[in-house]
C-alpha cells in the first residue's frame, strides 16, 4: 500500500520525467528539422547548378569548400525565408563537413572536360553523404526512396518504415516525423519529406517526350534512356515523386 504522501512524490517525479522527455523530444525534432532543411537547400543548389557542374573549363569554385557552404546558406535563406540554423549541434556541423568532403571527392570528375554528364544529382549526392557518415560511424542517414514499383537503384528501395509512411501520405503528401523509430536496429528519430514533382524531374523520370536528348528529333529516333543512362519511368507531373528519408540514431543525438 502506497501512502498518500508517497503518491504525491511519485506523481511529481512522473511529471518531471515526462516533462523532461517532452523537452528532449522537442529538441530532437528541432535537430532533424534543421538537418532536413539544410539537406533540401543543398539539393536545390545542386539542381540549380547542373549546368555549372557539367560545363567544360569553367570556374567551379562555387561548388567547393566554404564557398559551397555559403551558397547552401544563401539557398536556404531564399527557400525558407528565414536565417540559416544556428551551429548548435554536432549533427549539423558534421553534415556540412560531409557535404564539402563529398564535393571534394568528386572534384576530378567535376573538372573533367571529357565527361559531359557528371551524374552529380541529389539522389547520388545523398547516397555519398550517407556512405561518408557511415564510414565515420555516425548514426545519420539521408536517402532518396520511392514506392517499390519503379526503383532505379535497388539500393534506394524503401525499408519497412518508409513503405508504411509512403502508404499513409501518398494521397496527401506531407512531412512525416516519427520519434520512436529504428535505424540499424537502434532507437532513432526519422523524418520523411516528400519531393515535389516538377518539370525538371520529368526530364529524367518522365516520358521520352520530356527527354531533352530527344529535342529536335523525329519521334522514331527518340530514346527512352535519360541523360543519366537510366530507362525513363514515364512519371507524370501528378505522380508521387518519392521523398528524402532522414534518420538519426538517438544515442548519437544524446552524446552531443
Ligand atoms: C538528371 C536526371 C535526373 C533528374 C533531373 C532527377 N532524377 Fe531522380 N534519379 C536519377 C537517377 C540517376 C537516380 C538513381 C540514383 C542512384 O543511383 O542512387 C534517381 C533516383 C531518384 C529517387 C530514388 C529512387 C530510385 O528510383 O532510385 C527518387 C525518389 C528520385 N530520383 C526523385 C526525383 C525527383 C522528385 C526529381 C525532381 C525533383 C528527380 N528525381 C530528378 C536521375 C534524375
Amino acid at each position: 500500500m502506497v501512502y498518500p504522501k508517497k503518491r504525491w512524490v511519485l506523481l511529481i517525479l512522473y511529471l518531471v520525467m515526462s516533462f523532461q522527455a517532452a523537452a528532449e523530444n522537442i529538441k530532437m525534432k528541432a535537430v532533424i528539422n534543421d538537418i532536413t532543411k539544410i539537406y533540401m537547400s543543398s539539393m536545390t543548389y545542386i539542381f540549380l547548378n547542373q549546368a555549372l557542374i557539367n560545363q567544360q573549363a569553367k570556374d567551379k569554385t562555387n561548388l567547393f569548400s566554404q564557398k559551397f557552404i555559403d551558397n547552401i546558406k544563401l539557398t536556404y535563406r531564399a527557400k525558407y525565408n528565414e536565417e540559416f540554423p544556428k551551429d548548435n549541434h554536432f549533427a549539423k556541423k558534421i553534415l556540412l563537413q560531409a557535404m564539402v568532403e563529398v564535393m571534394e571527392d568528386n572534384k576530378a570528375l567535376i573538372y573533367d572536360d571529357d565527361i559531359g554528364f557528371k551524374g552529380i544529382i541529389p539522389a547520388t549526392y545523398a547516397f555519398q553523404i550517407s556512405a561518408k557518415l557511415a564510414t565515420k560511424g555516425i548514426g545519420l542517414k539521408i536517402r532518396f526512396t520511392r514506392t517499390a514499383e519503379s526503383i532505379r537503384n535497388k539500393l534506394n528501395s524503401p525499408d519497412v518504415w518508409e513503405k508504411s509512411i509512403m502508404q499513409e501520405i501518398i494521397n496527401a503528401p506531407q512531412i512525416y516525423y516519427d520519434e520512436n523509430a529504428l535505424l540499424n536496429g537502434k532507437p532513432a528519430i526519422r523524418q520523411f519529406t516528400p519531393l515535389p514533382m516538377t518539370p525538371v524531374c520529368l526530364t529524367c523520370h518522365g516520358t521520352p517526350a520530356d527527354n531533352p536528348l530527344n529535342a529536335n528529333k523525329n519521334k522514331p529516333q527518340w530514346t527512352d534512356i535519360d541523360i543519366s543512362g537510366f530507362k525513363m519511368e514515364n512519371w507524370t507531373i501528378n505522380d508521387f515523386g518519392g521523398g528524402v528519408s532522414i534518420s538519426i540514431e538517438k544515442s548519437f543525438l544524446e552524446q552531443h
